[in-house]
């Protein structure tokens, strides 16, 4: 749901007593019919799941790419909504909509040289625009400006640097004529369901695996309604080895949380999507770029706590992707390339006390990612295992290290950071590291009575 970009609204209105009806999120929620009791899961999907998800797990960091006819207009995903352009309006955009050749070819690049494992494109949002081949309308990329399958090339591109292919698919349609009327009718329920299912058959049908199935915003209907069991028993029949994920109303394989990095509990997988500003489609004027470091550092916070990063482009309509986008990735990517075998293959950690770092572990093997490098000294406190040797990561630099009851120092360090946005210090510990700062607090020295 598009909580956050209003979420300073809301948050004001919240102090009025009024952010229930300031969030759109609510105001989709409140016109949707009462959630039935969740269905239990497909036994089928739980006992394939572990080994469906092991590349995905591996994987850690993907890219999203919002891409339709908004990216034409440069002012957002929701705009057709946000400024209630009409249809008939909004239509003349999919004879503008010209990409270039094979624009996926550079996202593809570019999502390899950042470290990105996988790639989840946009097939349709909410605008209703197809960028695949469907023989259910002719509002789509082969029949319209692009005048060829997008999909088709963005599958192709994905698989050429090794990446694996994943497709976003809105179910909420805001230019089918029974997007909203299917809330009220049996009758355009029916036909509209078709449609969708129709469309999720042919994109599980058309361009070979595909590793991941992104669905998104299920307003207006509920789980019944939409007939998601139905429609996920379909994709598992269609491709047996996808995941998918919890957007169509049922639990899916995965939760995904929204610009924000929350970890499931009971060790549910989780997948963080995120903005490199604050709009997915092309906002031509967004600046609010995240830096490098920002990027980093969620990705250190994602695999910390077991989840996955997906993080956005949103190109333009000719499909060239804008600088700052690249010019950050580029960076996350270099930063990788030394830094690898601290997030990839990680265990979740529960060393999370620093204001310098943040960290993330493989075993008894602890990584302290530094992004405020502290000067020549870096300390951890309550560490509760002893560290047994301690190294620079990127260099292999070995790091001299004191520990006591309290805390650990690793010292002669460099008093400006090795490595940037992050340095990382990797030490191999007796034990599972692990942290209790609150027998710091109590059992420490105080001050000798005056
Ligand atoms: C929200 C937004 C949408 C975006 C998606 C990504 O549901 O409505 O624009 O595609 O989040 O997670």
């Amino acid at each position: 749901m598009k909580i956050s970009r209003r979420s300073a609204i809301a948050q004001s209105a919240a102090l009025m007593g009024a952010a229930h009806l300031m969030d759109p999120a609510f105001q989709l929620k409140a016109q949707q019919p009462a959630a039935p009791p969740a269905p239990p899961p497909d036994p089928r999907q739980e006992a394939t799941r572990a080994q469906r998800m092991k590349w995905w797990r591996d994987a850690r960091f993907g890219m999203f790419i919002h891409w339709g006819l908004y990216s034409v207009v440069g002012r957002h995903e929701w705009v057709m909504e946000d400024e209630a352009i009409p249809v008939k309006d909004y239509e003349l955009l999919a004879k503008q909509f010209k990409p270039k050749p094979n624009a996926a070819r550079d996202w593809a690049k570019l999502a390899k040289q950042a470290g990105q494992k996988y790639m989840v494109m946009t097939t349709k949002h909410h605008e209703g625009f197809c960028n695949f081949n469907t023989k259910l309308t002719d509002y789509c990329a082969p029949k319209q400006g692009p005048g060829r399958d997008l999909v088709a090339e963005f599958v192709e591109a994905a698989h050429a640097e090794g990446l694996t292919p994943g497709f976003y698919y809105s179910l909420m349609d805001w230019h089918h004529p029974d997007g909203a009327l299917c809330a009220t009718d049996e009758a355009a329920r029916r036909r509209f369901v078709d449609y969708i299912h129709g469309h999720v058959r042919e994109l599980m049908t058309n361009y070979g695996k595909i590793g991941v199935l992104w669905y998104d915003v299920s307003w207006p209907l509920n789980v019944q309604g939409w007939e998601s069991e139905k429609m996920n028993k379909m994709v598992f029949d269609l491709q047996p080895e996808i995941i998918v994920n919890n957007r169509n109303a049922l639990q899916g394989d995965f939760a995904t949380p929204e610009q924000r990095i929350t970890a499931e509990a009971g060790g549910r997988a989780w997948e963080s999507c995120m903005t490199l500003n604050d709009s997915w489609g092309y906002q031509t004027t967004d600046d609010n770029w995240k830096s490098p470091k920002t990027v980093v550092r969620n990705l250190v916070t994602c695999a910390r706590d077991g989840g996955n990063y997906l993080l956005n482009i949103g190109p333009r309509g000719d499909g060239s992707i804008p600088e700052p986008s690249v010019e950050v990735l580029q960076a996350v990517g270099k930063w990788l390339d030394g830094n690898a075998a601290s997030i990839y293959k990680v265990e979740p950690c529960s060393v999370k006390r620093s204001a310098n770092a943040n960290f993330t572990r493989i075993g008894n093997t602890l990584y302290s990612q530094i992004h405020f490098w502290p000067g020549e000294e870096f300390a951890i406190s309550g560490p509760r295992m002893k560290v047994l040797s301690a190294k620079m990561l990127r260099t292999g630099m070995p790091v001299k290290f004191i520990q006591d009851d309290l805390r650990v120092r690793f010292v002669g360090l460099p008093k400006t950071a090795p490595d940037s946005p992050v340095t990382t210090i990797v030490a191999e510990c007796d034990g599972e590291p692990k942290q209790d700062t609150d027998n710091v607090r109590k059992t420490r020295e105080r001050a000798a009575v005056a």
